[in-house]
């Protein structure tokens, strides 16, 4: 078996600030050895929060997905994960929102919760009005494609239009100056992390893992006139259908993991960071969602 994932021990004196956007405790630090910031989540008590980010960024890895690298870290005894930062060398963060606000009439970019029109075509639509070269918006919606997809994989419920971006130049005003999209970050609602293990054992046992993830629901809604997101695999579903070039790049990489891979990610967590039932339900998760029927529409 492969060495377990490295930790890193955060000391007091690397810390910058608070990171006030989110809904969980972070704060970004530097190590003085380093030369980029990086940001440090607690979990919320009685989740794997932590361990959900380190699986899905070595998930998106082995998708060839561009994704924020992740480690874990442990601040003060207090175990969490590390976020290595993208915003760097002259660039800015340009959130979903703030893309939606200039490019969907009436759109609300403060709505956190049962924000209908997150929608994927409104989304697409704010790519084609920003990138001028129609070759740019089909390479940042292929991306986003690649979002969903991974997603999907890993039931990462929570990609609403704070958890995604677009990186731009830093003089850049407005959206003005925007470059591509950000890479893929805040995986932390994913693998089933809020579950306690009595949950998942009764998951388990009762072969209802794949009912647990149908009933998700993401932060990417369908249609406007729905009052919740479908789950991210339902969404998969009936993106490839409506999107196919679209989405194929996308599928094409997933059907090339080897399903094995995913125990291995999960097996790398140390031995006291993760329950045993924990990681057979995440690996359950994956295999569920790595098997469905949309990839034979691909
Ligand atoms: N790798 C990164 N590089 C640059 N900025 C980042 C990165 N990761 C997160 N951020 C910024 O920090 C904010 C908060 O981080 P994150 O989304 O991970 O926190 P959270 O508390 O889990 O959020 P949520 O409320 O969505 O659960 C993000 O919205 C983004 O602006
Ligand atoms: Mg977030």
């Amino acid at each position: 078996m492969a060495d377990p994932y490295r930790i890193v021990e955060v000391k007091p004196e690397w810390i910058i600030n608070q990171e006030d956007m989110g809904t969980k405790t972070k704060f970004w630090y530097r190590d003085p050895d380093d030369d980029v910031n990086w940001l440090f989540k607690y979990p919320r008590q009685n989740t794997g929060e932590h361990w959900a980010e380190k699986i899905a960024a070595e998930v998106a890895s082995v998708l060839g997905v561009r994704h924020a690298k992740v480690e874990l870290a442990r601040f003060e005894g207090a175990c969490g994960s590390a976020t290595e930062s993208f915003v760097r060398g002259g660039r800015a963060l340009c959130h979903g929102n703030e893309l939606l606000e200039w490019t969907v009439g009436g759109y609300d970019p403060k709505k956190k919760f049962h924000q209908s029109e997150h929608t994927l075509a409104n989304i697409f639509v704010g790519m084609d009005y920003v990138f001028e070269n129609p070759e740019d918006a089909s390479l940042a919606k292929r991306t986003l494609a690649e979002y969903v997809v991974l997603d999907a994989l890993i039931g990462n419920t929570d990609r609403h239009h704070e958890n995604w971006g677009l990186l731009r130049r830093l003089e850049g005003n407005g959206l003005r100056g925007i470059l591509f999209l950000a890479p893929s970050f805040d995986h932390a609602t994913s693998l089933g992390r809020e579950l306690l293990d009595e949950r998942r054992n009764r998951f388990l046992k009762e072969n209802r893992v794949g009912g647990y993830v149908e009933k998700g629901r993401g932060a990417i809604y369908w249609s406007e006139d729905e009052r919740r997101g479908p789950s991210p695999l339902e969404l998969v579903r009936r993106a490839v259908r409506t999107y196919p070039d679209l989405f194929r790049p996308a599928g094409l990489k997933l059907a090339e993991i080897d399903e094995n891979v995913f125990s291995q990610i999960v097996d790398r967590i140390p031995a006291d960071w993760m329950t045993s039932l924990a990681r057979v339900f995440t690996v359950a998760l994956l295999g569920y969602n790595y098997r469905p029927k949309y990839t034979t529409v691909i």
